[in-house]
């Protein structure tokens, strides 16, 4: 097994077993949609001949991209090595700069739970990004008429800040997108399809839940994309989860430096956590600990050791996400994804399976066999495609080309070909 081979396709069956014929129905037809609308565009993740709900994306094979001269555009090279198809995301990005707007609903009171959190940091600090990149941005548009999409702006984590039950957090929500439906006509013209809202964390997810139209019909962008949470991939948008500020600069170029095969500290509040601790915790090689560090053992130990080592351990927690892969990434050490039904942050654009070693739960056992069979060739070449994908993990304040507000606002453009009104 190399760790650039694709893996995990089991998901999807899960996923059909699961879900009620209505879902799969409705998940067909987005996809159908999206296949058509998409065709043209050569949109990489579609063009597999399995189920269009498999974890890993079958990639379009590049030479298909090439024209047929033969002549290969060198712009793309500046893509470097890390896209499904680095032409067809050039080609795209170009336009969504230059044409993509979002009507942003000016409902709702500011000081509640609307409008634009102003938090940039801890667990929300992508939810906070994501609304003030976009209120910042050339995006925004006051017609609604030039919208390609619209934006819904509740921002649910402020609710249990104030200690509101679910149950209450539902109903505001659903108030708030009632309000919209009754006081325009955008919502009712595609039953919400070309509207979207953007959530980090299980508040949000939760909130949400008891809304099935807002869930089935509208864009989720969410930083738990997990299958058993509702997750519609090619509907939704993955956010990922970054813990920001940084404790520590970025890694990089410092392979030799990098001795300790694989790594994990964390609370065992999950199956495979469990299971990761037992199988590991007194291994040699692999630095596996059912604790955090403490903090008597250093400063900012735990964030050290990401610099130290090869290969850092992203075992699903409580939620499916969670900051480590992020950190993982910043701090140049390979994230190994050890969680099923997971979608992984715009892994419709970037190859995960360049920069990233993904494993089903059930791996777990072979864990360091696998990590072991990796040559320190293939290593090298993971790490540096690591670097490179840095940038579009880490959110600005003005966000610069390609960072994470790009990336999701670039997912927002894929999507609005569905469902342009
Ligand atoms: C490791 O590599 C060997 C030789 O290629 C192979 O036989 C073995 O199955 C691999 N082990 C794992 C756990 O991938
Ligand atoms: C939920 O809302 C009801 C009605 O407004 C209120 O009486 C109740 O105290 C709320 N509960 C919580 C936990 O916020
Ligand atoms: C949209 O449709 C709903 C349900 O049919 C209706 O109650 C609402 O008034 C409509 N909104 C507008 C702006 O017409
Ligand atoms: C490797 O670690 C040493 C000691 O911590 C440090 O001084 C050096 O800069 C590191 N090398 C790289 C390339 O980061
Ligand atoms: C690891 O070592 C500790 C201390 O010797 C022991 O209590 C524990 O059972 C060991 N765990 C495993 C999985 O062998």
């Amino acid at each position: 097994m190399s760790a650039v081979k694709p893996q995990q396709t089991s998901p999807s069956a899960a996923v059909f077993t699961l879900r009620g014929s209505l879902l799969t129905l409705s998940i067909i037809t987005i996809v159908s949609f999206t296949y058509i609308s998409f065709k043209f565009l050569n949109f990489p993740s579609l063009q597999s001949p399995g189920s269009p709900l498999t974890f890993n994306f079958k990639v379009k094979n590049e030479a298909d991209l090439v024209p047929a001269d033969g002549s290969a555009d060198a712009s793309d090279n500046e893509y470097g090595n890390v896209f499904h198809s680095p032409k067809v995301f050039r080609l795209n990005y170009e336009e969504m700069e230059t044409r993509f707007k979002v009507y942003m609903y000016s409902e709702g009171d500011p000081n509640t739970y609307y409008q634009t959190p102003r938090k940039l940091t801890g667990k929300y600090a992508s939810e906070g990004f994501f609304f003030q990149n976009l209120r910042e941005s050339n995006y925004v548009t006051d017609d609604p008429n030039l919208a390609d999409l619209f934006f819904i702006p509740i921002s649910c984590h402020k609710m249990r800040g104030k200690g509101i039950s679910y149950e209450n957090m539902t109903i505001i929500v659903q108030n708030y997108v009632d309000t919209l439906i009754s006081k325009y006509p955008y919502w009712n013209r595609t039953l919400g399809a070309d509207h979207f809202f953007v959530t980090c964390h299980d508040v949000g997810v939760r909130a949400t839940e008891g809304l099935p139209n807002l869930i089935k019909n509208s864009i989720r962008v969410v930083c738990s994309p997990s299958y058993d949470v509702g997750f519609i991939p090619h509907k939704d948008v993955a956010l990922p989860q970054v813990l920001q500020p940084f404790a520590l600069p970025a890694g990089g170029n410092d392979v030799e430096n990098r001795t300790i095969l694989g790594f994990w500290a964390g609370h065992r509040n999950s199956k495979i956590r469990v299971v990761l601790a037992r199988v590991w915790e007194n291994d040699t090689e692999l630095d596996i600990s059912n604790n955090r560090i403490n903090r008597a053992t250093g400063h900012l130990e735990y964030q050290r050791r990401f610099y130290k080592t090869k290969f850092c351990i992203c075992p699903g927690g409580s939620q499916v996400n969670s900051a480590r892969i992020t950190d993982s990434i910043h701090y140049g050490c390979i994230p190994v994804i050890l969680s099923d039904f997971y979608d992984l942050p715009f892994n419709d654009i970037l190859d995960w399976r360049k920069f990233a070693v993904v494993l089903r739960e059930r791996d777990v056992y072979q864990l360091k066999q696998i990590l072991k069979n990796i040559t320190q060739e293939e290593f090298v070449t993971l790490h540096n495609n690591l670097v490179e994908v840095q940038k579009h993990f880490q959110w600005n304040s003005p966000p610069v080309k390609q960072d994470s507000f790009h990336m999701v606002m670039y997912e927002l453009w894929l999507r609005h070909y569905v469902i342009k009104y």
